[in-house]
């Protein structure tokens, strides 16, 4: 009976990883969209982001879809993530970009409205 199951096992893992590939394959890349906007937080491959992403590209793109469909265009200035306020740090909630908490006294804010869960951040 346990070799059954080995068996199983090893065909359901297979199938899995043939099924991860062809999703995998299946994403076409169209060119670049450029008049598209961009979706932030987006998810390519395993990962959420909240901002344009370098990856292997030359420049930084964003996904133009909440999951990435191969929609997709370079960031302009004006595309990446911008500051939301209020946003919550620690036990406070700032209106404005601080410098609490950044060792280089430089001014920073969240790209959520909660720091303390998502963690993503830029300078201002
Ligand atoms: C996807 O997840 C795996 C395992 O959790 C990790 O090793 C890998 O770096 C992740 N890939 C991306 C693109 O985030
Ligand atoms: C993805 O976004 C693009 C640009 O906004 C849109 O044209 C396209 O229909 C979307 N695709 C899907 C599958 O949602």
């Amino acid at each position: 009976m346990a070799w059954h199951w080995g068996l199983l096992l090893a065909w359901v893992c297979l199938l899995h990883s043939a099924v991860a590939l062809l999703e995998e394959e299946t994403i076409t890349h169209f060119p670049e969209i450029r008049d598209g906007e961009c979706v932030f937080p987006f998810y390519y491959k395993n990962g959420t982001h909240y901002d344009c992403i370098k990856g292997k590209a030359k420049h930084k793109w964003c996904s133009l879809n909440e999951t990435y469909k191969g929609y997709w265009k370079y960031c302009a200035r004006e595309d990446f993530a911008s500051c939301v306020f209020p946003f919550w740090y620690r036990r406070l909630i700032y209106w404005e970009c601080t410098d609490d908490g950044n060792a280089f006294g430089r001014k920073w804010c969240s790209l959520t409205q909660n720091f303390n869960k998502d963690r993503v951040w830029k300078y201002c």
